[in-house]
């Protein structure tokens, strides 16, 4: 099973994730985590390209570039442990391209990156997504402290726009919405809730 998290940074998915590798390790779940962009050798190259290298990317080099780190670690580690039937939580997915690339930076028409998530995906999806919701002006508050990689300096107005697109995507059956401002104890206990319902 697939299990992908999302939503803007500074929203708590890095906290909520650990929160859920502790849950499933105490009861003995197998599952592997992987964080996208990264989680290959060829994969974690591109993620140090896109946030940490250069300030003046092409956008369509940069919607390309998550897609092909995308494309590796789909190919190389998320299809052969599903095939297994194993657990898969994924930090970020192509969820993150449509918000950020669609319609943060506008590289392209969404028509076209869906087309493109489908090819970096191999066609797989994730059979829930977890978004965490949170306004961007509560989100930077969070992310004020310490230093900004490259697609965090982009400012409150990209935030906006990402945080409309994933609007848009709420509306997708997988989908779980779940509201970032709550503690950390109630979006975990909620997460479980959710996925117990699917596990069981
Ligand atoms: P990361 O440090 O992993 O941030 P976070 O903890 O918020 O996930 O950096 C990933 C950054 O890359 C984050 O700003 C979101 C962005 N991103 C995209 O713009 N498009 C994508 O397809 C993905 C996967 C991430």
């Amino acid at each position: 099973m697939l299990i992908s998290f999302e939503g803007i940074d500074g929203c708590g998915k890095s906290t909520q994730i650990k929160l859920l590798k502790a849950y499933f390790r105490d009861k003995g779940v197998k599952f592997s985590v992987f964080r996208e962009p990264g989680g290959t050798e060829i994969s974690e190259k591109i993620r140090n390209l896109l946030l940490h290298e250069t300030d003046d990317m092409d956008p369509t080099t940069e919607l390309l570039l998550f897609s092909a780190a995308r494309s590796q670690l789909v190919a190389e580690e998320i299809i052969p442990r599903l095939k297994k039937g194993e657990i898969v939580i994924l930090d970020r997915f192509y969820d993150s391209t449509t918000a950020y690339q669609g319609y943060g930076r506008k590289s392209a028409k969404l028509s076209h990156i869906e087309t493109l998530n489908k090819l970096a995906t191999h066609n797989t999806e994730p059979e829930i997504t977890f978004y965490l919701r949170i306004d961007p002006k509560e989100a930077a508050k969070r992310t004020q402290r310490g230093i900004k990689d490259r697609m965090e300096k982009a400012g409150e107005d990209f935030f906006r726009e990402v945080y409309s697109g994933y609007d848009m995507l709420s509306r997708l059956e997988r989908f779980e919405v779940i509201d970032a401002t709550k503690s950390p104890e109630e979006i975990h206990q909620k997460i479980i809730q959710r996925l117990n319902k699917v596990l069981n």
